[in-house]
This record gives structure tokens, C-alpha cells and sequence, in this order.
């Protein structure tokens, strides 16, 4: 097996979002508020998971932080970009996730967060404006200004390490093209101010070439072009993507692959979603939504293999529609519709109706890659790093191989991927062993 020597976690690592709206000021805070001892970093693997090591008999179970090494919270610097001027606390405070008891404690520390200047164009993002945005000759220029924003942030802010983690609007839907292929095309493209060349992929090209891992938390291209996953590979950067998976699709990737389990059919699935924060507003632009909607309704089709399971699957109607509503604000009302079917053909339904908060659901995410990023770079990886599959939508997976979506699934292989940077037996559950039977080769994996 080849031996992972994880360099250290010293100094301080910097945390830079794109886009500071209500996912990533409500990650900020939440760290911040998580060192001061005012709330806990619930929903984070990095802060608060287990992970069970050797044997069950041997009843080794660690914390994952103390486990492997990782940024502390205290360590850790926040910075990004936005279209606005609003600082952190003036942004969450816009935002309205948190609630002004949990803000002002930390007024102080959330006001020094100061967005800078973006890289933007209307085209791919409609429904917003702001007066805080880069001018420059061309897009190659506009990179070149993101670079150098990243080099005087780790400077200036005496960061070791940075992760840039994508939290800006979901920009227009593109495809694949040839100014995509090869990353002389790419920067021929930036040059001509190519309208294929959206920000995201902008700021996915800056963070690369300064050797900086990139987590794309949103549905649009950028990390996924040919081009960029063949930099990462070629610079030793470690990238992930796509779109944070956090409330209905999170459901979905949980049940789908229970009612799979047991070979159930699925007629049908109807989800719906009422959304009132800016997220919702911008996805309200149908370019927008089409983005979202790819990635939404690609995780059915994966889990359920419909070829290989016709009867069960092969006449799914599977819609997905999210309509912005106001007076909801950041709390997202879904509802799901699963009609299902069992033994001779017999329906049945069942309903889902979550009433979640986005962002609080989110912010967790941001926390745990941006750590497990830092890890992976800490551990020498490079390139598509699928076993962060988890916590993303439409995980990245490399060409040819089908991505994983089961929850269940992902996780084992994220603790895998753990237990084999600390050097510890893989588990494969396999279980024989405390039964007295021989199990071969696998009992060289533990259970
Ligand atoms: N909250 C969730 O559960 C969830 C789940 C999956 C994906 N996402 C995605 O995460 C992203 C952020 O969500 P949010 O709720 O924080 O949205 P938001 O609208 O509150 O924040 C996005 C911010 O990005 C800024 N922005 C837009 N384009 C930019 C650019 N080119 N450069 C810099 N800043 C830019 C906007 O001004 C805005 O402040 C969205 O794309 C959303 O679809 C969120």
C-alpha cells in the first residue's frame, strides 16, 4: 500500500469564499461563534464526527480531529469576494439565516470580514447587481488581479495554506466546449473575453495557478472543464465539486437507495420547493435554474440505474421545481411526492415535506471541505477528489467511471480514505471473522 505522510496542519489556513451571501457569512459565524464556546459546529465530520478504527472488538473509536491533523477553528481566516461592499456581519444581517442574538456577539470579528472587488458579468447572473466589481483589459487580465488577490490575502493575513471554497450565485448553464479543452485555449478564450468563460471559471483558473484547492459549492461549470481538471492534475492541486448537497437532494440520496435496497419500484417523483432568500431570487432567471436543475435530477438516474432495472425504474417521472417565495426568506419549504410501487404492482405514496434552513444546512459543508480540502493537500493529492462525493450533488468523477451518489456509500469511502491517510486498517464490514470462518485476503482489511 503507498504510505500518505500528511504534513502537519501548522499556522493558520485561509478560508476564501466567492460570493459572501447568506451560505457563507452563516459558515463564518458559525465557526467564529463555535470558538468563542457560544454555539457547537453541528452537522460538521471535521468538528464534531467519530470514526471507528481496527476491529470492533478493539472499540477504537476518535474523534476525527484528533485522528488526523486539521486546521484548529482558532487557526483559521476568513476572507472573499462579492458584487456588494457589506462586510460579513452587514451581509448576514441582510441575510437573514441568523438571528441578531447570535450575531452581535460577534459584531466585532464578523465586521472586519471586508468582501474583495469581484470578478462578475450580468450575463451569467441575472437578477442581481452590485458596485464592488474588477475592471480589467480582459478575462485573462481579471485572473491575473484574482492571483494576485489571493497571493496579498495569504500575505498580509499570514495564512500557511488557503482553500477557496465557491459560494456565489448559481450562474447561467453552459456546456462543454472547445474553448474548454486545453487550458492554451482556455487562456486564448480569457484573452478574447470569450462569452463561454463565465466568472466561476475565472476565479476556478486563479486559484489553481496559485496552487490553491477549489471546491465548487454550486451547480454551474467550472471546475468540471477539461481544462481545469488537467491544471489541477498538473499543479498537484486537489479539486471537488459540484453543489453542495443539502436538503432535498440530501433526502433524496438517503431514501433512493433504501427503497433500491429493497427493490421498490418508483413511478414517479415529484419535488417542489418554495425558497425566499437571493439564492431563490437568482435561480428564478431560467438559465439560472437549468444549472440547478441538471445537477438536481441527475442523482435519481445514478442511483436508480434504470437500464438495469426496466420494470422498477425505466418509466420514472422524476420533476424538480423550486419557485421563489418571499416571506420565506433562507428557510425552504420542500415537498416531495414519491409514488412507489411493491410486490405485483401495488402503488403507494410517500411524503416528504422538510422545512429546512439552507444556509444552516449548508455552512457545515463549507467548514468540513474546506478541512478535508487542506487535508488532501496536506497528503500530497492531486486532481478530482471523489471520496468528498458526500457532501456534494453531482460529485466529480473521473472520466468513464459513474459517480457515487448513495449516501451510505460515500461515507464509507470518505472514512476509508481517512483510515488510509492515518494508516489504519480499511474496513470493509464484511464481518466473517468474529464468526470463526476464514476470510481470505479480505481479513488483511479489518471489519
Ligand atoms: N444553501 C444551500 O443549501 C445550497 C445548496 C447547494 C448549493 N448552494 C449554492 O451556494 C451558492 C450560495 O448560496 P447563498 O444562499 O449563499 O446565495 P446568496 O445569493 O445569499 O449569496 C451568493 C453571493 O454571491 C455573490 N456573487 C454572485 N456572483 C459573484 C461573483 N462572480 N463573484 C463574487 N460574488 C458573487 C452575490 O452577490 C451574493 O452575495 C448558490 O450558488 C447556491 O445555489 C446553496
Amino acid at each position: 500500500m503507498q504510505q500518505i505522510n500528511v504534513k502537519p496542519a501548522s499556522g493558520r489556513l485561509g478560508i476564501l469564499t466567492p460570493g459572501m451571501g447568506a451560505v457563507s457569512t452563516t459558515f463564518m459565524a458559525g465557526v467564529i461563534s463555535a470558538r468563542k464556546g457560544l454555539s457547537k459546529p453541528i452537522g460538521s465530520l471535521t468538528e464534531m464526527g467519530y470514526i471507528r478504527l481496527g476491529k470492533r472488538t478493539e472499540k477504537r473509536q476518535s474523534l476525527i480531529r484528533e485522528f488526523l491533523p486539521f486546521a484548529r477553528l482558532d487557526d483559521i481566516v476568513f476572507g472573499g469576494w462579492d458584487i456588494f461592499t457589506d462586510n460579513a456581519y452587514e451581509a448576514a444581517s441582510k441575510a437573514r439565516v441568523l438571528r441578531p442574538e447570535h450575531l452581535d456577539p460577534i459584531k466585532e470579528e464578523m465586521t472586519q470580514i471586508k468582501p474583495m472587488a469581484a470578478v462578475f458579468d450580468p450575463a451569467f447572473v441575472k437578477n442581481i447587481s452590485g458596485p464592488n466589481i474588477k475592471k480589467g483589459k480582459n478575462k485573462l487580465d481579471l485572473a491575473d488581479q484574482l492571483r494576485a488577490d489571493i497571493r496579498n490575502f495569504k500575505k498580509n493575513n499570514n495564512c500557511e495554506r488557503l482553500v477557496l471554497v465557491w459560494c456565489g450565485s448559481t450562474e447561467a448553464h453552459l456546456k462543454v466546449g472547445p474553448e474548454h479543452q486545453t487550458l492554451e485555449g482556455f487562456e486564448k478564450a480569457m484573452k478574447e473575453d470569450s462569452p463561454n468563460i463565465s466568472p466561476s471559471m475565472i476565479y476556478t483558473y486563479a486559484s489553481l495557478m496559485e496552487g490553491v484547492p477549489y471546491v465548487n459549492g454550486a451547480p454551474n461549470l467550472s471546475v468540471e472543464l477539461p481544462c481545469l481538471m488537467k491544471l489541477a492534475e498538473d499543479k498537484g492541486v486537489p479539486i471537488a465539486g459540484s453543489d453542495f448537497k443539502t436538503g432535498q437532494t440530501l433526502m433524496k440520496t438517503i431514501i433512493a437507495p433504501g427503497l433500491k435496497a429493497r427493490l421498490l419500484g418508483i413511478a414517479g417523483w415529484y419535488s417542489t420547493n418554495i425558497l425566499g432568500n437571493r439564492d431563490g431570487e437568482v435561480l428564478q432567471d431560467p438559465e439560472s435554474f437549468k444549472s440547478k436543475e441538471v445537477s438536481k435530477l441527475s442523482v435519481l438516474d445514478s442511483i436508480l440505474e434504470p437500464e438495469r432495472y426496466p420494470d422498477l425504474y425505466g418509466d420514472l417521472h422524476h420533476l424538480v421545481k423550486i419557485n421563489y417565495y418571499k416571506p420565506r426568506g433562507d428557510n425552504k419549504e420542500g415537498w416531495d411526492n414519491i409514488d412507489i410501487m411493491g410486490w405485483m404492482g401495488y402503488d403507494m405514496q410517500i411524503k416528504v415535506n422538510f422545512l429546512c434552513r439552507d444556509s444552516i444546512l449548508a455552512a457545515p459543508l463549507v467548514l468540513d471541505l474546506a478541512q478535508f480540502m487542506d487535508l488532501a493537500a496536506r497528503s500530497g493529492f492531486k486532481g478530482i477528489q471523489e471520496w468528498l462525493s458526500f457532501y456534494l450533488k453531482s460529485p466529480l468523477a473521473k472520466q468513464g467511471l459513474q459517480p457515487e451518489h448513495d449516501l451510505q456509500v460515500q461515507k464509507l469511502k470518505l472514512e476509508n480514505t481517512l483510515r488510509y491517510i492515518g494508516k489504519e486498517e480499511l474496513i470493509n464490514h464484511l464481518g466473517l471473522t468474529y464468526y470463526g470462518y476464514d476470510e481470505g485476503d479480505a481479513s488483511k482489511i479489518g471489519n
